[in-house]
C-alpha cells in the first residue's frame, strides 16, 4: 500500500489537469474583430454580436427569448422583477447553491425563503417547497446543481397549482436537459452565468432565457437602463445598465463553437467514473434520474461515507488536493451564511418577516448533512483528461481509503 502524499508519500498524479478555459486564436480573432468594428459595448442593445450568440444559445439549449446580461447574478433579480416579483414577496431558494441565488430575490426587494434539498440529488426538496409556501410565495429558484438537474416534473407542477414564477438557475447546467427539453427553458426563466469558471464563459457574462418574448421585452427595458423594448410600449420602466459587452458576446460565441464536443468529451468521461467510482468503499453517487436525460458537467459532486472512512469530507478532499486531485468541499449551507440579516429589514414583523427565516430556527438537516461532512466537488477538468485523469481520481479515493486508519492518526 503506497504512502499517502499528504503524509510525504508520492502523489497519484503530478502533472495537472487542463487548464480552463480553452482559448486559441479564434478568441483573439473574434475580440480583434470588434476592436476593428469600433462597436465594443453593449449599446444600443442588441449588437449584432450580442444577437448572433443569443441566437445560438437559445438553439443550443433549446429554446426560449434571450437576453444578455452582465452576470448570472443579476440574470434572476431581473427575472423576478420583469415578472413583477419584488418588494415584501417571498421567492423560495434551495439551501444548498451559491450566495447569489438567494441574493438576487433580495436585490429585487423579495425575501429568499430557504429550505431543504433531496439528499439523493442535492437538489431542492419538492416536499419542502409545497411545505415552504405562502400567500406571499410568488416564486421559486431551483438550482441545476454540479452535473444534477432538480426535479423539474414536481416543481412546475406545484408551480402551475400555486401560480408561481420558476426562474431555473443554471449557471452549472448549460446543455443539460430534462426529459429532453433543455435546462433553463422548463420554467417561466433560466438563469445562465458565462463567469470564468463555467462551462461557456466569456470571462463575465450571463444569459436570461424567458419563456415568452413579452417577459424578454420586459427583461431587456430593466437591463438597458428602462428603455423601451416593447413595440407598443413608449414610457420608460425602472432599470440600469445591465448590458453584456459585444467584446464578451464575441468571445461567449466562440466558446459555443467549442460547447458541444466539450460536452460529450465530458459526458463520456463521467459515465467511466460512475462506473468505476461506484466500486470505491465509502463512496456513494448521486442519483442520477431517468428523465435527467443529457447530463452537463460544471462539477461532478459525489458523497463519502464519514462512516467507513472514519473522517468526513475535509479530510478526504485535503488528501487529494495532495494527490494532485481538484477537489473540495463545496458550498456551505445557507443557513450558515452571514450575509443575509433578515432582522434588519424596515419590513412589518411578522406580516413580512417570517419567523422560519429566522436562521436561529431554520431547520435544514439535509443540506447541513451535505455541506459539513459528505459532499465532495471534482472539477470539470478531471473529464478533459482522457480516461487517465478519471483513474488517477478513483486511484487516488482508494489511496484515500486504504491509509484511512494512517489518515486519522496523523497528527
Ligand atoms: C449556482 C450559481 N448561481 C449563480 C451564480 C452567479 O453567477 P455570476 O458569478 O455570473 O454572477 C453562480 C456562480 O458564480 C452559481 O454557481
Amino acid at each position: 500500500m503506497s504512502e499517502l502524499a499528504l503524509l510525504g508519500g508520492k502523489p497519484v498524479r503530478q502533472e495537472s489537469f487542463p487548464a480552463w478555459p480553452v482559448h486559441d486564436e479564434r478568441d483573439v480573432e473574434a475580440v480583434s474583430e470588434v476592436i476593428r468594428s469600433g462597436n465594443w459595448g453593449g449599446y444600443p442593445y442588441p449588437g449584432p454580436r450580442t444577437q448572433a450568440f443569443l441566437k445560438k444559445f437559445a438553439e443550443i439549449q433549446g429554446g426560449g427569448y434571450g437576453v444578455a446580461v452582465v452576470n448570472g447574478t443579476v440574470t434572476m433579480e431581473v427575472a423576478l422583477r420583469a415578472a413583477n416579483v419584488g418588494w415584501g414577496d417571498e421567492v423560495i431558494v434551495p439551501a444548498y447553491t451559491f450566495q447569489a441565488t438567494a441574493a438576487a430575490p433580495m436585490a429585487a426587494g423579495a425575501i429568499p425563503v430557504i429550505v431543504d434539498i433531496d439528499p439523493e440529488t442535492y437538489c431542492i426538496d419538492p416536499k419542502a417547497i409545497e411545505a415552504a409556501i405562502t400567500p406571499r410565495t410568488k416564486a421559486i429558484i431551483p438550482v441545476h446543481l454540479g452535473a444534477q438537474m432538480a426535479d423539474m416534473d414536481a416543481i412546475m407542477a406545484i408551480a402551475e397549482k400555486h401560480n408561481l414564477i420558476v426562474v431555473e438557475d443554471c449557471a452549472h447546467a448549460h446543455g443539460a436537459k430534462w426529459r429532453g427539453r433543455g435546462a433553463g427553458t422548463i420554467g417561466h426563466f433560466g438563469s445562465f452565468s458565462l463567469q470564468s469558471s463555467k462551462t461557456v464563459t466569456s470571462g463575465e457574462g450571463g444569459v436570461l432565457l424567458c419563456r415568452t418574448q413579452e417577459l424578454a421585452n420586459r427583461a431587456t427595458s430593466i437591463i438597458d437602463c428602462g428603455r423601451p423594448h416593447d413595440p407598443a410600449e413608449q414610457e420608460f420602466t425602472m432599470g440600469a445598465n445591465y448590458r453584456m459587452s459585444e467584446l464578451h458576446c464575441a468571445l461567449a460565441t466562440v466558446a459555443l463553437e467549442r460547447f458541444p464536443d466539450q460536452a460529450k468529451e465530458r459526458e463520456a468521461m463521467a459515465a467511466y467514473m460512475d462506473e468505476a467510482l461506484s466500486e470505491v468503499p465509502g463512496v456513494r453517487l448521486l442519483k442520477r434520474d431517468p428523465r435527467h436525460t443529457t447530463r452537463s458537467f460544471y462539477c461532478y459532486i459525489f458523497k463519502i461515507d464519514p462512516t467507513v472512512f472514519g473522517f468526513g469530507h475535509d479530510v478526504v478532499c485535503e488528501a487529494l488536493q495532495a494527490e494532485g486531485i481538484p477537489s473540495w468541499e463545496g458550498y456551505e449551507a445557507m443557513s450558515h451564511y452571514e450575509l443575509f440579516q433578515p432582522k434588519l429589514s424596515k419590513l412589518p414583523v411578522p406580516t413580512a418577516f417570517p419567523e422560519r427565516f429566522d436562521f436561529e430556527k431554520l431547520e435544514l438537516p439535509e443540506a447541513e448533512t451535505a455541506c459539513q461532512s459528505e459532499a465532495v466537488w471534482l472539477g470539470e477538468s478531471v473529464f478533459r483528461a482522457g480516461q487517465k485523469g478519471v483513474d488517477d481520481v478513483v486511484n487516488a479515493l482508494k489511496k484515500v481509503y486504504e491509509n484511512r486508519e494512517a489518515l486519522k492518526q496523523r497528527s
